[in-house]
């Protein structure tokens, strides 16, 4: 049976039931097909495919032209999964008129849901004003990737209680801003509780413990597919990169081998037509 659109009160419904909402990032058709088969409910288009599927060493080279490429790639793949775009680096940063814009794109021109911001009480004003623009917002705080150079690296946060009444904090900002979920990243458990027993909306957690209303991987440490580095938080489910390899290896030892077309990969030349061939190339002096 298809399942009918995922929203923000199916969202709210399943926090309220206590299901664990499901989320995970995608960046292109073919994995949005199989994230929409599988019924992940949230689906990230993160601008972790300026790393995963680019090939930078961080998420700040990231555009706003490349996030809504991908964006609508996964629509057409994921027509009912609820679909958020996730802010680029210096999309949101530099005034609300321009963040407005920028978010208007991944809605208008990608059919998103919703779009993903990174910080706290710091962008608390453009939530605010986003979501006065009909613009659902997620937050996102914790370990917020485009802050690498403030944060000095990919570092787990709110470890000690000072900086966890911090992450607290800036949680219940982004609800009184009108954020409609907020996403925690590499916090202590202990920490995503606190935040998710305060709140009235969902809070998702990756690498934030099991306390979240719904958790996060981003699909290619999932699938065993980026091994540049592997955060502590994930859990592999498949070794994409061994198979892929393997079929690389084997495809290309059949190439050199000789054994690759075989017959059944060839297109026949219709009966008869061989002889003509020969005798037309002869006419033209071609053989
Ligand atoms: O870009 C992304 O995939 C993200 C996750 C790291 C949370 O923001």
């Amino acid at each position: 049976m298809e399942r009918s659109k995922v929203t923000i009160p199916t969202l709210v419904e399943k926090m309220q039931k206590k299901q664990p909402i499901t989320m995970l990032t995608c960046y292109d058709y073919p994995t949005a097909l199989l994230e929409e088969r599988a019924g992940i409910d949230i689906i990230l288009v993160g601008d972790s495919l300026g790393m995963t599927v680019l090939g930078y060493d961080s998420t700040l080279p990231v555009t706003m032209d490349v996030m809504v490429v991908h964006a609508q790639a996964v629509r057409r793949g994921a027509p009912t999964a609820f679909l958020i775009g996730d802010m680029p680096y210096m999309s949101y940063q530099v005034s609300i008129p321009e963040a407005i814009r920028n978010a208007g794109r991944f809605m208008a021109e990608a059919a998103c849901d919703a779009v993903k911001l990174e910080g706290g009480r710091n962008v608390a004003d453009v939530v605010a004003a986003l979501t006065k623009a009909t613009i659902p917002v997620m937050g996102h705080i914790g370990l917020t990737p485009q802050s690498i150079a403030q944060l000095g690296g990919f570092r787990a946060q709110g470890r000690d209680a000072e900086t966890a009444v911090h992450v607290i904090e800036d949680a219940k900002n982004l609800e009184e801003a009108g954020a409609f979920a907020i996403l925690l990243e590499a916090i202590p458990p202990e920490v995503a509780k606190v935040v998710a027993e305060r709140a009235s909306i969902p809070i998702i957690g990756i690498g934030a413990g099991p306390h979240t209303h719904g958790q996060l991987l981003i699909v290619h440490d999932l699938l065993g597919f980026f091994d540049r580095f592997t955060p502590k938080f994930v859990k592999k489910y498949a070794d994409l990169n061994s198979a892929i390899t393997q079929a690389f290896t084997a495809y290309k030892d059949d190439v050199v081998g000789g054994r690759f077309p075989e017959p059944q990969h060839n297109y026949a030349l219709k009966a008869g037509e061989l002889a003509k061939l020969g005798q037309l190339l002869k006419d033209k002096g071609l053989s």
